[in-house]
């Protein structure tokens, strides 16, 4: 449809109708399907209001979008298309491994082609919007929502948000095959205090430029569609009501032109927060905010016409973001096909590519910890297999609606697909034949629910019945290969003295067991890399590589005093660092070199060699240590990171530069700019690299 045909419907739009398209409810208002996240029971809509309504949020097949459009579409006055908005998080049916497992990937074209299968799978139920990606960074492994986040490094999370948004909604929307984008929560909902769900953030400008918004940013510089506001609290006004966040930052320094949609319930939390005495208060401070699209909740529904009548907002306000609502569905092509290609029998509706492609995407996703001399694991040896993950399918893990857990594979599924026929043990009194076994797998980790919304815990070591469990396996058999499932970093430290691997495979999804056994049996040669620091133990939380320097920083030759920066019952290192994964191959790294190419850009050479018979991938990166600053800056922080495949006994020779956008950083006037002096390069394949060279930008 023309613009002058969406300003010419503006028109025509009653206050209520207006009103109306900034709505958002649920499918339970036309049926009895969808999820309910937060209250909504008490809504008093009346069928006038729900047939104005713009948006509805969670439908499961296509049959109930076709149902709810048609309804719809006949009730109302101007006959506006609802669009249909729903959490495709990592997969639709076909469940891809979770967001955090595709960061550890450190390949933005495998997270890109997760975005576009899940896309393809999600419009076939009629899907237009989804709530992904989960841009916030993320330090508490004790927060359940780092399983949809990409970790906590901004350059990895930015990198990982913009392939997913460039997934999502390939060249053009029009095209049936794409979804709109909403990134999400702006902002600093990972910062939530002591890791706990919807808790106080509180933060400096600095960490809020440096760390939380440079994923957003690249989503904004993506093209991505809308923005949804986070539940927390910002400097003590809940980003749902917050100004400075929502117009200084997003929109007037960020240039986002899209919508900005609140979370579940979030307008009415205002008054939870006791920033909004009623409704209307609430309603008027969302809006006047800049929350544009009221998820779940009457507020706008009820109480904008009277803010507009009574002055305090204003009409241009409200038609600005309804004509922006009317512009989503048009780039959609709504208009033109309110059922966007689900009555089109000639859509390519076949989604058997889909299984094989979840398969080999959760392969790469699988982070391979410790292997002494252990894996991977042959043919002809005798496996044992035990644990509660042993034959469990609850493998998809949390924000997999629609996925069914009864169709994902085990891994015990997985070895007898694979050709081996594990003895799988499941009570106690049996455990003794695991004596008569080559190697044990103990697999062992979370339920999809200890992840995800409102999942946060005090603890993440391994359950003490799953130590108890290894240990009593260790009395049998010492060849133990520990399988984890799992929706965070987690504590690992009471049963590293006893196995002899580790495979973190995250949640996998739905081709869970037989991805498991393609990295064990080494069909798949591991090649991810932790997006997150697996710590020593909880009360190192929160960490990540990429802390500030210190007054009394910890180094060998002050590590016993006390006046330092530590703690008297545990050393600072980390269990596992970020950025770190092993695999089958024996790669190196020589030949680093870095040389001046002109003022602001330097450039690293290097070399990667595969001394095995095992072809494989590494992943390159690049730290930066800026030696003097104004503002205290991180001891390393990631600046570059490439995966790069190297076939058997094969050398490989490359190259980066980095300029100046690279090199500077937000300063305490929030200027981004480059500090004159040196800067330590430190390149390698996790974030302990030793330290290549060193560059000095003279001004
Ligand atoms: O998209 C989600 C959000 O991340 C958390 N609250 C519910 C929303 C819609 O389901």
């Amino acid at each position: 449809m023309e613009q002058t045909k969406l300003l010419a419907l503006l028109d025509q739009m009653t206050l209520e109708e207006k009103v109306g398209q900034l709505v958002q409810l649920t499918p339970m208002f036309f049926s009895e399907q969808g999820e309910v996240t937060g209250p909504m029971n008490e809504l008093e809509m009346t069928k006038e209001e729900l047939f104005q309504i713009g948006s509805v949020l969670g439908t499961r097949t296509k049959e109930d979008v076709i149902s709810i459009q048609t309804t719809y579409l006949a009730n109302s006055r101007l006959k506006i298309p609802l669009i249909f908005m729903a959490d495709v998080i990592h997969g639709y049916e076909t469940i891809f491994p979770i967001p955090l497992a595709l960061a550890s990937s450190f390949d933005t074209e495998l997270v890109k082609t997760t975005a576009e299968l899940s896309a393809f799978e999600a419009t076939r139920a009629g899907v237009h919007v989804t709530f992904s990606p989960m841009a916030d960074l993320v330090r508490d492994a004790r927060w359940g929502r780092v399983l949809e986040s990409n970790g906590e490094d901004p350059y990895l999370s930015s990198q990982m948000t913009r392939a997913y948004v460039e997934g999502y909604q390939g060249e053009i929307l029009s095209d049936k095959d794409t979804l709109a984008a909403c990134v999400k929560h702006f902002v600093g909902y990972g910062e939530a205090e002591a890791g706990r769900d919807y808790n106080t953030v509180d933060m400096s400008d600095l960490n809020l430029y440096q760390n939380h918004l440079p994923a957003f940013r690249a989503a904004i510089d993506a093209g991505v569609k809308l923005v949804m506001s986070s539940f927390n609290v910002w400097r003590g006004i809940p980003s749902t009501a917050n100004k400075y966040l929502l117009k200084d930052v997003l929109r007037n320094e960020m240039h986002f032109e899209g919508l900005v949609i609140a979370d579940y319930a979030a307008v009415h939390e205002l008054i939870n927060h006791r920033v909004a005495a009623d409704k209307k208060e609430a309603a008027y401070r969302a809006f006047s905010a800049g929350v544009e699209i009221d998820m779940v909740t009457d507020y706008y529904q009820h109480a904008l016409p009277e803010l507009i009548q009574d002055g305090l907002i204003e009409m241009d306000q409200l038609n600005q973001s309804v004509l922006k609502m009317l512009e989503l569905k048009n780039e959609l092509g709504l208009f033109e096909d309110p059922y966007r290609g689900l009555k089109d029998e000639t859509l390519d509706r076949d989604m058997t590519p889909l299984r094989a492609k979840a398969r080999e995407i959760a392969g790469q996703s699988m982070v391979l910890l410790k292997n002494e001399s252990i894996l991977p694991i042959q043919p002809s040896e005798k496996i044992g297999l035990v644990g509660p993950k042993a034959n469990s399918h609850d493998v998809l893990g949390a924000w997999s609606w629609i996925g069914n857990p009864d169709k994902a594979i085990t891994l015990e599924d997985g070895l007898k697909q694979a050709g081996f026929n594990p003895t799988y043990v499941e009570r106690e009194i049996d455990y003794v034949q695991l004596k008569y076994c080559d190697k044990v797998i103990v697999a062992v980790g979370e339920i999809s629910d200890e992840g995800g919304e409102g999942a946060s815990k005090t603890s993440i070591a391994l359950s003490q019945r799953q130590v108890e469990l290894i240990k009593e396996v260790y009395h049998w058999n010492q060849n133990i290969i520990v399988v984890l499932v799992n929706s965070r970093p987690m504590d690992l430290s009471a049963i590293q003295p006893y196995v002899k691997g580790i495979l973190v495979s995250w949640f996998p999804g739905s081709e869970a067991g037989i991805a498991i056994v393609d990295v064990l049996s080494g069909r798949v040669n591991p090649s991810a890399k932790l997006p997150m620091t697996f710590p020593q133990s909880t009360g190192q939380l929160p960490m990540s590589y990429n802390f500030l320097s210190t007054g009394r920083g910890i180094n060998e030759h002050n590590h016993a005093q006390k006046y330092v920066s530590r703690y008297l019952d545990s050393d600072n290192a980390p269990l596992y660092p970020f950025g770190f994964g092993l695999n089958y191959s024996q790669i190196e790294l020589d030949q680093v070199k870095i040389s001046q190419i002109d003022q602001t850009t330097v450039e690293i050479k290097y070399q990667i060699t595969n001394h095995s018979e095992n072809a494989g991938s590494e992943i390159l990166q690049v730290y930066m240590q800026d030696k003097v600053t104004e503002v205290a800056r991180p001891e390393r922080e990631l600046k570059y990171f490439e995966k790069i495949h190297v076939a058997a006994k094969e050398t490989v020779n490359g190259m980066i530069r980095l300029g100046k956008d690279d090199l500077s950083y937000w300063h305490a006037d929030l200027s981004f700019t480059m500090d004159p002096g040196a800067f330590d390069f430190f390149v390698g394949f996790d974030s302990h690299a030793p330290l290549a060279g060193t560059w000095t930008y003279v001004e």
